[in-house]
């Protein structure tokens, strides 16, 4: 099947892009540590901040790592020819955690590979733009690893909601992203009123 291994082959090429570099304005790779989502809870808990934090830590997002863990996951990856357990196989690892394509000197003191799709697995390694004064300025923020999510949002669901998902069963973007949408409420004021 050597158009599968190619398919998967250069979506874990995209995939390290995406999740384990940055690419930062001046035009050079770098690889940042990731600082895990407690970090992230500091400052996105509250109501006036939108509790991110507490949007995603009850998603199934949260539980993407715990799913590989499970009897049916071992069965799919023994079956796809991975190995005996998921939740070591790139293969799985690719679109259900992050961390797992660094060495692990790159983990923060609160970084959990556990915490499965997680707030870096999306906006990218924070181990340099979480400092107050770096996030209030997305083009600074954006130079130290933030990465830009603002455009093309579905395109970016697509890179692990697609058909190399074994389980793979159809993507609706919009009942998908009212699911997980975590808003700053003082920056869409507009929106939240004329919903009302
Ligand atoms: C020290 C507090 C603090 C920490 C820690 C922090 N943030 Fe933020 N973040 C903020 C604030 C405040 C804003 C709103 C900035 C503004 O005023 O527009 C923000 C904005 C953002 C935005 C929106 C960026 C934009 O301008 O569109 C994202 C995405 C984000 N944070 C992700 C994260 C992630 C992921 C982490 C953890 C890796 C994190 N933040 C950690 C304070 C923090
Ligand atoms: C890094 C890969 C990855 C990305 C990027 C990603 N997802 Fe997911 N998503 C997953 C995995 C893996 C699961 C299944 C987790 C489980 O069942 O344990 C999932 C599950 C979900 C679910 C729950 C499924 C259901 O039927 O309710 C929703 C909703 C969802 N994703 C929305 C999104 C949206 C919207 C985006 C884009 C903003 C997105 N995802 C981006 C990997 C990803
Ligand atoms: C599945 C991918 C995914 C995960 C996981 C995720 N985010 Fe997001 N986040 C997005 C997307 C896509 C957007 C919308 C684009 C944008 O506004 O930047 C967004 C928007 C945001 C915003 C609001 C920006 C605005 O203008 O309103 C903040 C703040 C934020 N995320 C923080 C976090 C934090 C903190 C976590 C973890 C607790 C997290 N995100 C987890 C994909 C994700
Ligand atoms: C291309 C990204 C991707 C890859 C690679 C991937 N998954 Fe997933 N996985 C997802 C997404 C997205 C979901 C949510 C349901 C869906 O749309 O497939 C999911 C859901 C699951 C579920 C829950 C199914 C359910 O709904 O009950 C299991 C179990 C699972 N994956 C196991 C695996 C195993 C084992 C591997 C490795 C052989 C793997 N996944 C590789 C993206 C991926």
């Amino acid at each position: 099947m050597p158009g599968k291994t190619f398919t998967l082959l250069s979506l874990f090429v995209s995939l390290l892009f995406l999740i384990g570099f940055s690419f930062s304005s001046s035009g050079d790779y770098t690889v940042r540590k990731y600082v895990g989502t407690k970090k992230c809870r500091k400052c996105h808990k509250s109501e006036k901040q939108g509790k991110q934090y507490q949007i995603w830590a009850e998603s199934i997002h949260a539980q993407a790592y715990e799913t590989l863990q499970t009897e049916e996951a071992d069965q799919i990856c023994k079956e796809m020819g991975y190995g005996e357990k998921a939740v070591e196989a790139k293969e799985c690892l690719q679109c259900h955690a992050s961390g797992w394509e660094v060495d692990e000197e790159m983990w923060g003191p609160k970084f959990k590979i556990e915490d499965g799709v997680q707030c870096e697995t999306c906006h990218g390694a924070g181990g340099d733009y979480t400092k107050l004064k770096i996030m209030k300025k997305f083009e600074v923020a954006k130079a130290k690893g933030l990465i830009d999510l603002r455009d093309n949002v579905e395109e970016f669901c697509r890179n692990c909601h697609n058909p190399d998902s074994p389980t793979f069963a159809g993507f609706n973007f919009e009942e998908m992203w009212a699911k997980i949408e975590h808003p700053l409420p003082f920056r869409h004021k507009k929106t939240k009123t004329e919903e009302q």
